[in-house]
């Protein structure tokens, strides 16, 4: 799939209070360029919106701010892309908000729209090469491959340190803006073609969908209870202007077992995500490939040639694949310089019990692969597999 190809769809404009929505096809929608005279999606923003720009930067350069966008937005780069806009009519503020807004990013930057990664490339390349571990520009994604699903063992067969296992990725539906730019009736179009879709899942994917708006009580205790419900009111996602019309369009499905789960228009169009209890990475693996290639029997992905599988956060280009162990490793909690190590040697990003931004209690870590672009799917879980085993046999003391 090229990359012009998928942006070859209706656009919505909205004016500033969100109303007043208007879909006009994209190719006449891109407004012409100043400097070119041609329609290539480069027009510049106007007075208002530059100024927005400069006001953020300046108190973002201010702040201690270790992202990576701190990092990679230097004043050649922002001078070079602040007046810039992609076919979707989006801004540099529009990808950067999240991140002025949010000084404790560890990123700080989405794509507003698919079009982003090409306009915006020299601020997300760099972003992309030392997020992905050395992903440079001149760099192709490789082809889907899953791998022999069978081949893949258990991280923990003795059940000593692992609490839990889930694999998941994200996805973009074909057709459909990215959160910033989604419309309410494009948002329930994607649900009600979603439902459709996994109402139709076969054998133990078979399950049901609960949708956020106009839940009651009593099932939304359920889902948090199994911690299944995603968080709602995420700064990140809020300040990416990435949660508008909420809860509409939203909503979890989950499978009788509760070992299959897809998200529904939360940071990306579509969460797939398996799960189980122990370390199973082989078994969680192969159900959530059933689950992926099922999916896909019913709904076309967008993918770009050069950057996988796209996504609104550029953490989870290419494959798309983080996979994760809700680990115990007490001992190695109390030597955070040997844990580090070996993270950083197996390439593994350490979050805290609850997930990303939070601390770890009693010495319970969410493991999991930091890569997910450049290396094929069964790489990555490869990949995660040593690192995790490798950690035990730390924790272990052998
Ligand atoms: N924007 C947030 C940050 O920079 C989240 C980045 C990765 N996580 C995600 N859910 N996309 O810290």
């Amino acid at each position: 799939m090229y990359f012009r190809e998928f942006i070859n769809f209706p656009l919505v404009f909205r004016n500033r209070t969100g109303r007043g929505l208007l879909q006009i096809p994209v190719n006449m929608a891109k407004a012409k360029c100043h400097r070119c005279e041609e329609k290539c999606g480069k027009s510049k923003v106007t007075p208002e919106e530059l100024h927005r720009l400069e006001v953020g930067y300046k108190s973002f350069l201010r702040s201690d701010s270790k992202s990576l966008l701190r990092k990679y937005l230097t004043k050649d780069v922002f001078d070079k892309l602040k007046y810039k806009k992609t076919a979707f009519g989006s801004s540099l503020l529009d990808c950067v908000q999240s991140g002025f807004q949010n000084p404790d990013s560890n990123v700080g930057i989405y794509a507003a729209d698919a079009d982003s990664y090409v306009v915006f490339s020299d601020i997300f390349n760099p972003i992309i090469q030392d997020y992905h571990v050395g992903f440079k520009q001149t760099d192709n994604h490789p082809a889907l491959d899953f791998g022999c699903v069978d081949k893949v063992g258990n991280v923990d067969p003795k059940g000593d340190y692992v609490i839990s296992t889930r694999v998941r990725c994200g996805r973009s539906v074909e057709g459909y803006p990215f959160a910033p730019s989604i419309s309410q009736s494009q948002l329930w179009e994607l649900e009600s073609k979603m439902m459709a879709v996994l109402s139709d899942l076969p054998g133990e994917l078979k399950g049901t969908y609960y949708p956020l708006s106009g839940m009651t009580r009593e099932v939304q205790q359920n889902l948090i209870d199994d911690h299944f419900l995603f968080k709602e009111g995420d700064r990140f996602l809020q300040s990416a202007n990435a949660c508008r019309f909420w809860p509409e369009g939203r909503g979890i499905y989950h499978n009788a077992n509760k070992t299959f789960l897809v998200w529904v228009n939360e940071e990306d169009h579509l969460r797939i995500i398996s799960l189980q209890k122990g370390g199973d990475l082989g078994a969680t693996y192969k159900r959530f490939v059933m689950g992926v290639n099922e999916i896909e029997k019913k709904v076309r992905f967008m993918r770009h040639e050069r950057l996988g599988y796209l996504t609104f956060c550029p953490t989870n280009l290419g494959t798309a694949i983080r996979a994760s162990v809700h680990i115990k490793i007490p001992k190695l909690a109390s030597n955070m310089n040997k844990l580090n190590e070996i993270a950083e040697k197996y390439h593994l990003q350490i979050r805290g019990t609850s997930g990303e931004h939070t601390e770890a209690q009693g010495g319970v870590y969410d493991i999991s692969n930091k890569r997910r672009l450049g290396l094929t799917e069964y790489e990555v879980i490869q990949e995660m597999y040593h690192g995790i085993v490798e950690l035990i046999k730390h924790e272990r003391g052998s």
